[in-house]
């Protein structure tokens, strides 16, 4: 029997032409089961350092490890076939060094087979996205509001919004293009600011609370699903409210269990010779 043809996984060479065409859909992906669920309708999947907050009740991603990303980054590439997966640098796993950078890089892509990985920072971190572009690690850049940065921004700051912070944005976008980062992410910036850094760089713009003229959109699946948190970030579009959905079923499920509606007879295994 012909065997079936394998549907191609996106590459970053067809993430980085999508510059200025139809917009990228990504979204943050940290369980097999969710990803698989997502997987057929993106072109990309990240595993966020975002899992610290979203997954482990973290306030922040500073807490995350390398060992949790990889274990993710492995779980999603594995459940995936269609998306292209991209696993997030923890804090601390690579601003020492382009050296230190390069050594937990690689070990993310031998021990996940993720296509790429991102880390924050814009010209500070353009030698070390050029040194991991150079040895074979393809880069998303992450700049604008970085979380892993809110020890010394002082907090989850909307950022751009005056002129030299929009003349750093686009510097920074700028940066980590010529580097030779993929594409960027950039994260709660002023609307104009991350709309001029879409025009400046060559690469996609990934924006989350940026500009609709950036090359795609990300955004947490636990929040476009409604199951994370009561706190709705502006940026947010909320398609379903899982948290309530799941709630009920659980509510259901304890009450039949009380009741000892649940197991029911299709439930139960007879003994041989027996139904
Ligand atoms: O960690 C994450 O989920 C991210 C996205 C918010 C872009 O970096």
């Amino acid at each position: 029997m012909a065997e079936k043809a394998k549907p191609a996984r996106l590459g970053i060479p067809e993430i980085r032409a999508r510059k200025g065409a139809t917009p990228l859909v990504c979204l943050t992906a940290y369980t097999a089961s969710i990803a698989a669920l997502l997987d057929p309708h993106c072109d990309l999947l990240l595993v966020g350092d975002s899992l610290g907050m979203v997954l482990y009740g973290e306030d922040s991603t500073l807490g995350v490890t390398l060992e949790m990303m990889i274990g993710h980054g492995r779980a999603v590439v594995r459940a995936t076939r269609h998306a292209c997966v991209i696993v997030d640098l923890p804090f601390g796993s690579y601003q020492e060094s382009p050296e230190q950078a390069f050594r937990n890089a690689s070990r993310v892509m031998i021990e996940t087979a993720a296509s790429g990985i991102k880390l924050e920072g814009g010209a500070v971190m353009a030698p070390t996205i050029r040194f991991l572009v150079e040895r074979g690690i393809p880069v998303c850049g992450h700049i604008g509001l970085m979380p892993q940065a809110v020890n010394t921004s002082g907090g989850f700051r909307v950022v751009g919004r005056s002129q030299d912070a929009a003349r750093q944005v686009l510097a920074d976008a700028e940066a980590v293009a010529a580097a030779g980062a993929f594409a960027v992410v950039i994260e709660g910036t002023a609307e104009p600011v991350a709309r001029q850094a879409t025009e400046a760089v060559p690469v996609p713009t990934i924006g989350i609370g940026a500009s609709p003229a950036c090359d795609g959109q990300i955004l947490v699946s636990d929040d476009l699903l409604g199951l994370f948190g009561g706190f709705k970030p502006r940026f947010v579009r909320r398609y379903a409210e899982l948290q309530t959905e799941i709630s009920r079923a659980v509510a259901a499920y304890a009450e039949d269990v009380r009741d000892r509606r649940f197991p029911a007879p299709e439930h139960c295994f007879g003994l041989p010779g027996k139904s």
